[in-house]
C-alpha cells in the first residue's frame, strides 16, 4: 500500500530496518523479482556500485530495449526512465525519486517547442534525449552526446534543422559539422557552471594533464579542452590516453568510474564558478539513494506511466536514432 504522505513527496520514506545488509536486500529483491537496476555515470558511487549496469544514456537506452526483466529501476533522471518506458511499454519502469528532473529537459516545454516548430515550416527537429517525452514526440529524431555528430551528419548539408535544447552542445555540433542549425535555448544548470578562470589555473598548475569536457559545456570551457566527449567517450579517452593527470569538467560523479577503471591516473573535478564546493554535482542525479532504491524495488513504486499515443510518437525518433547508432 502506498501512503499518501509518499505520493505527495514523490518517493518512499520508510525507515530501514537498523541493522539491514542494504546492498544485499538490494541485490536479492532484484532476483527475487527479475528485477535489473540502471545507473548513470552521474549517480553516487554506492548506488554505481550496486547496479547491474552503469553507462551513458545511450547505453542506457540500449539496455532498456534489449532486457529481459520485468522491472526496471531506473537511477539517472525522470527523462531516462520515460526513455527506457517508451522502448519497453510491457515491462515496470521505477525511479527511486519522481522529483529527480533534469534542468536541461525542463528548459524546453513541449507546448513552446510545438509553436516555435509552428513558426519555422520545412525545418527538421532534433532534440537530444534529455527532453520530455511530449518534446521526443515533436522530434525526427533523438540524438545522445554520444551520436550527436554521427546524426547531425547523417542529414543532407543544406538541410534546415532545429536543434533543441542544449545551446552549448548545439553550438558545438554546429562548429565540427559546418552547420548553422537553429538552437533552443536551453542549458543545463551543472555544465554550464564550470569556472574558465579555475580550468586555466588548473592547467597552470598541471601541465601535463590533460582537459577532458562534456559538450553541455559552455563554448569558453571546450575551448580549453584536449577531449570533448559523452560520459562513456570521456571514460574511454582517459582509460587509453598515455597521460597521468586529467581535469575534468563534467558532473563529478564520473570520478567514480574513472577511479575505478585507472587507479593510477589522477582525475581532477573542475569547480563552478560560484560556491564553496570543489565538485560539481547534479543534485537531480543525487536524489537516488540506496535506500531509496531499496524501497522502491520493494513496493514496486514510483512508477513511470506514459499515454500509449505519446509512447508511439516518442519512440519514433529514438528508435530511429538507436537504428543509427548500430
Ligand atoms: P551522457 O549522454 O554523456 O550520458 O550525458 C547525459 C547527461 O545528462 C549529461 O548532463
Ligand atoms: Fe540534466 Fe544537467 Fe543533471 Fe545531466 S547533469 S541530468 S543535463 S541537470
Amino acid at each position: 500500500m502506498i501512503k499518501q504522505e509518499w505520493k505527495d513527496k514523490g518517493f518512499i520514506d520508510e525507515a530501514i530496518p537498523a541493522g539491514i545488509d542494504l546492498k544485499g536486500e538490494i541485490r536479492r529483491l532484484c532476483k527475487e523479482k527479475n528485477a535489473v537496476v540502471l545507473a548513470h555515470y552521474y549517480t553516487d558511487g554506492t548506488i554505481q556500485d550496486v547496479a547491474d549496469f552503469v553507462g551513458d544514456s545511450l547505453a542506457l537506452a540500449q539496455i532498456a530495449e534489449k532486457t529481459d526483466a520485468d522491472i526496471i529501476v531506473m537511477c539517472g533522471v525522470h527523462f531516462m526512465a520515460e526513455t527506457n518506458k517508451i522502448l519497453s511499454p510491457e515491462k515496470k519502469v521505477l525511479i527511486p525519486d519522481l522529483n529527480a528532473g533534469c534542468s536541461l529537459a525542463e528548459s524546453c516545454p513541449a507546448g513552446e517547442l510545438a509553436k516555435f516548430k509552428a513558426e519555422h515550416p520545412g525545418y527538421k527537429v532534433v532534440a537530444y534525449v534529455n527532453t520530455s517525452a511530449a518534446v521526443k514526440a515533436l522530434t525526427d529524431i533523438v540524438v545522445t552526446s554520444t551520436n550527436a555528430r554521427a546524426v547531425v551528419d547523417s542529414f543532407p548539408k543544406d538541410e534546415k534543422i532545429i536543434f533543441a535544447p542544449d545551446k552549448n552542445l548545439g553550438g558545438y555540433l554546429n562548429a565540427v559539422t559546418h552547420r548553422n542549425m537553429l538552437l533552443w535555448n536551453g542549458g543545463c544548470h551543472v555544465h554550464e557552471q564550470f569556472s574558465i578562470e579555475k580550468i586555466v589555473e588548473l592547467k597552470a598548475a598541471h601541465t601535463d594533464a590533460k582537459v577532458l569536457a562534456h559538450p553541455e559545456c559552455k563554448s569558453g570551457v571546450l575551448a580549453l579542452a584536449d577531449f570533448i566527449g559523452s560520459t562513456a567517450a570521456i571514460l574511454t579517452y582517459a582509460e587509453k590516453s598515455d597521460a597521468k593527470e586529467f581535469i575534468v569538467a563534467t558532473e563529478s560523479g564520473i570520478l567514480h568510474e574513472m577511479q575505478k577503471r585507472c587507479p593510477e591516473k589522477v582525475f581532477i573535478p573542475v569547480p563552478p564558478t560560484t560556491g564553496p564546493c570543489a565538485c560539481n554535482e547534479c543534485g537531480y542525479m543525487r536524489l537516488n539513494t540506496l535506500e531509496k532504491l531499496y524501497n522502491t524495488l520493494k513496493y514496486e513504486w514510483p512508477i513511470v506511466e506514459l499515454d500509449e499515443s505519446l509512447i508511439e510518437d516518442a519512440k519514433r525518433p529514438i528508435v530511429r536514432m538507436l537504428e543509427l547508432s548500430k
